[in-house]
């Protein structure tokens, strides 16, 4: 059975450079994570939870709430500083279940760790208030909910510590960050992971811009250079597997959960943090509400699906359209076989947190569309007449 790995849909799931990407407009100014407090640009999101429970003093003894409807990558952190994962439920609307968080509290409960799943926020204030109340930490899990706002305030803002990936909303090869709004980062200033990390982030945003037919007149600029690159690069890596392997490339940006400490002290590259500053966070928004409401609009009320949303907030800006399906396995194949783009968002659950049903129907039943800032018109349209024909058939 083939998997979304093997084959190339027809439109990109995660962003692309393009002509767009850093055009009007640029106002009003996004509310982001970046807003929120201080800040360190750092490869993935999974690195910056490990910065953040080293921020908190997290170790051996200590425990971590962490919510059962996850993406994998978030445990390992948790685990390679020595601490305790203990899983809370979510609701059928993946809300965290506040009644579930307080049963599992005692001594050892340091850091509680909130997922705003796919751009949607919590309660922030009735988690902000419960931590308070039992002086745990709150580690706000932004990453997908870079930008946005919620009660007037930024993503980020409610966290003791917040993280972000970046990648999920810029057309970037790597990205995370650490942010605080209620403390001042001990974590040092990070270093590049060196010219071949920061050659790589650039060729691999560039090389997949081109794989969508962005950007052709830089393609044919850079056609011949990069097929020199690429038979070179096969050379070298034939010759230097070992001593390369995990230098120029985070697990985070090869599709993989896994955690290398060795990124720990790095910073993003500088093409990503390029991109982050002089990209239209205003048009990012706005592209992805469009998008997002468009499919709404398109799938709202059709047989054997519901939008896991009911709506989206005003001040959200969402990563992806999550549609809840009652038989998700044979449409999955059919969207497949049609190349559409979509992720299963926790599709495999960490041993231990199927105690939530929610979590478990969840993991199961979420298909999700892409919504960013550079899919075109057409690949907008295309999408919601292949997912209404998958859905009918
Ligand atoms: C909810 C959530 N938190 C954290 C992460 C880790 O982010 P990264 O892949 O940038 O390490 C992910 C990754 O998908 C995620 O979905």
């Amino acid at each position: 059975m083939p998997t979304p790995n093997d084959i190339k849909p027809r439109a990109p799931l995660a962003p692309v450079l393009a002509r767009g990407t850093f055009g009007a407009p640029h106002r009003p100014a996004a509310a982001s994570v970046l807003g929120a407090g201080d800040v360190r640009m750092v490869t993935s999101g999974r690195i910056a939870i490990a910065l953040a429970l080293r921020e908190m003093h997290v170790g051996a003894g200590d425990t971590v709430l962490v919510p059962a409807y996850h993406s994998m990558s978030m445990i390992p952190p948790v685990l390679a500083c020595g601490a305790r994962v203990v899983f809370y439920k979510v609701g059928p609307d993946a809300q965290v279940d506040l009644a579930d968080i307080a049963a599992r509290l005692d001594a050892t409960v340091k850091v509680l760790m909130v997922t705003h799943y796919f751009g949607i926020a919590q309660n922030m204030a009735a988690l902000r208030a419960l931590c308070d109340k039992d002086a745990l930490f709150l580690l706000e899990d932004c990453a997908h909910c870079f930008f946005g706002e919620h009660e007037g305030k930024p993503a980020g803002y409610w966290g003791d510590y917040a993280i972000a990936s970046s990648m999920k909303f810029f057309p970037i090869y790597e990205g995370g960050c650490l942010v605080s709004a209620r403390h001042v980062l001990r974590t040092p200033p990070t270093v590049s992971a060196g010219k071949g990390f920061e050659v790589k982030a650039c060729l691999n945003a560039l090389e997949n811009s081109f794989a969508y037919g962005r950007l052709p007149l830089v393609h044919a600029l850079l056609w011949l250079p990069l097929k020199l690159k690429a038979a070179l690069w096969g050379r070298l890596k034939q010759r230097a597997a070992p001593a390369l392997t995990g230098t120029l490339t985070p697990s985070s940006s090869d599709s993989s959960y896994e955690f290398d400490a060795r990124w720990l002290d790095k910073r993003a590259s500088w093409f990503s943090r390029t991109v982050i500053a002089h990209a239209s966070h205003a048009r990012i928004v706005a592209r992805r509400r469009a998008n997002y409401l468009q499919l709404q609009q398109a799938l709202v009320g059709l047989p054997g699906c519901r939008p896991l949303f009911a709506a989206l907030p005003d001040g959200a800006c969402p990563w992806l359209f999550p549609l809840l399906v009652d038989a998700p396995q044979p449409l999955f194949e059919r969207l497949l076989a049609a190349r559409v783009p979509m992720t299963r968002f926790a599709e495999t659950l960490w041993p231990g947190a199927e105690m939530c049903a929610n979590s478990a129907a969840l993991s199961r039943q979420v298909i999700a569309f892409p919504v960013h800032q550079e899919l075109r018109a057409d690949e907008v349209a295309w999408m919601t007449v292949a997912i209404r024909a998958a859905l009918a058939a």
